[in-house]
């Protein structure tokens, strides 16, 4: 594989996300998620490429990177699909949705489809337990309220190589 590089432009956005910041360290992790979205995953080369870049150690980024689960330092599968199984999710529809995925994709001990087209994961908390149960697509792309049916649709669109539509959330009125 060439060794990974960044385009001008991309180099120009993360010099963009330094300036935000009192110092470069501070600008890892939006320049880690424009890695991961740029390349799919984060090898040690590509973790390589945005220490070099922002000048840091390598331990400081790869540390960054295996912390927080948002970033992918094995991708499993083409498309990530996290379901919440936690508190709310977990009641209200998450378990029976994961064991759903599990049974009519047959997915194997790490949640991938034979295909290797879908890797599922379960989530903690999304932040969406009032539209329970949630799920959460590469990362940056939710679904509310999802159904077994709704699961199907969604998997619909991804073999399509679409993201599903963006859902907005109606803001209760507490009245
Ligand atoms: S418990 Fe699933 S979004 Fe909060």
């Amino acid at each position: 594989m060439d060794t990974p590089t960044f385009s001008p432009a991309e180099k120009n956005q993360i010099e963009a996300f330094c300036r935000k910041y009192p110092t470069r360290q501070s600008a890892v992790m939006p320049t880690l998620w424009l890695a991961q979205e740029k390349f799919g995953e984060l090898t040690p080369p590509i973790l390589r490429l945005v220490a070099e870049t922002l000048g840091l150690p390598y331990a400081h980024v790869e540390g960054v990177a295996t912390f927080y689960t948002m970033y992918l330092t094995q991708r499993k599968g083409k498309w990530l699909i996290e379901i919440c199984t936690c508190f709310t999710c977990g009641e209200c529809g998450g378990r029976e949705l994961w064991d759903y995925a599990e049974e009519s994709l047959s997915l194997n001990q790490e949640g991938v489809s034979p295909d290797g087209l879908f890797w599922f994961r379960e989530a903690e908390c999304l932040g969406a337990c009032d539209t329970a149960p949630a799920v959460q697509i590469e990362g940056r792309r939710m679904v509310f309220s999802v159904t077994p049916h709704k699961l199907d649709a969604i998997l619909d669109s991804l073999r399509k190589g679409e993201l599903p539509p963006f859902e907005s959330v109606p803001i209760r009125n507490p009245d």
